[in-house]
């Protein structure tokens, strides 16, 4: 059971950062192994659309540091992608990851994994955000779970913030997603 975290915020020690860790902590504790990706000091470009993944058995020829993180991608039995929420979507830093995944359209490397959105936000956005989320993971053929929305207008506030749903703080959202990922792997047969 490999569970990576990919931090798509570009602040280090950030809400969504503190988020996605409590996913990965709560997986840890059922026995999984954890990874956590932080994009906040990367270098990753956006897909340039040059299509030569199609001829190219689904290998990105861009060398930066995607290269890196496909590779922890491929390790991953689940994928947790956390998003602070910028302008009612995630971030650039998030979607050029999401866009870079192009590739794996050709070798579906993605396939089969179950994937959690994390999303912090101060307001306005998660719901439409996670959408976009879900949009991703469906076109790779991933499992999506529920995951987790977290309100924290500042800097570390989410420790405190409330969840999405009703009755619920941020961090308790973030172990149910750890939960669910775990109950997926149970039902899917992931070791
Ligand atoms: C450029 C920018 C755009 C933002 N847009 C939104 C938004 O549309 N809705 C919202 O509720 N919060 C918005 N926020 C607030 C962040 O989503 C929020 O502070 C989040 O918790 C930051 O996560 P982080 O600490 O992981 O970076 C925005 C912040 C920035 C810097």
């Amino acid at each position: 059971m490999n569970v990576l975290g990919i931090v798509g915020s570009p602040r280090k020690d950030g809400n969504t950062q503190i988020m996605v860790e409590e996913v990965l902590s709560t997986t840890r504790e059922a026995g999984a192994e954890t990874d956590i990706y932080l994009v906040y000091d990367k270098n990753i470009q956006g897909c340039d659309g040059c299509h030569s993944c199609a001829q190219n058995k689904g290998i990105c020829k861009i060398k930066d540091d995607m290269q890196a993180l496909y590779k922890k991608m491929e390790w991953a039995d689940a994928i947790v992608l956390g998003s602070p929420v910028y302008f009612n979507y995630v971030t650039a830093q998030a979607k050029a990851v999401i866009d870079r995944t192009f590739c794996y359209l050709f070798s579906r490397k993605l396939t089969g994994k179950v994937a959690a959105p994390v999303l912090s936000l101060r307001r306005i956005g998660a719901g439409q955000t996670r959408v976009q989320l879900y949009g991703w993971f469906l076109s790779q053929g991933m499992v999506p779970v529920r995951g987790a929305v977290g309100y924290g207008p500042e800097k570390g506030e989410v420790r405190k913030g409330v969840g999405g749903g009703i009755n619920i703080t941020a961090m308790e959202e973030c172990r149910n997603t750890g939960k669910e990922i775990i109950d997926w792997f149970k039902k899917l047969g992931v070791k």
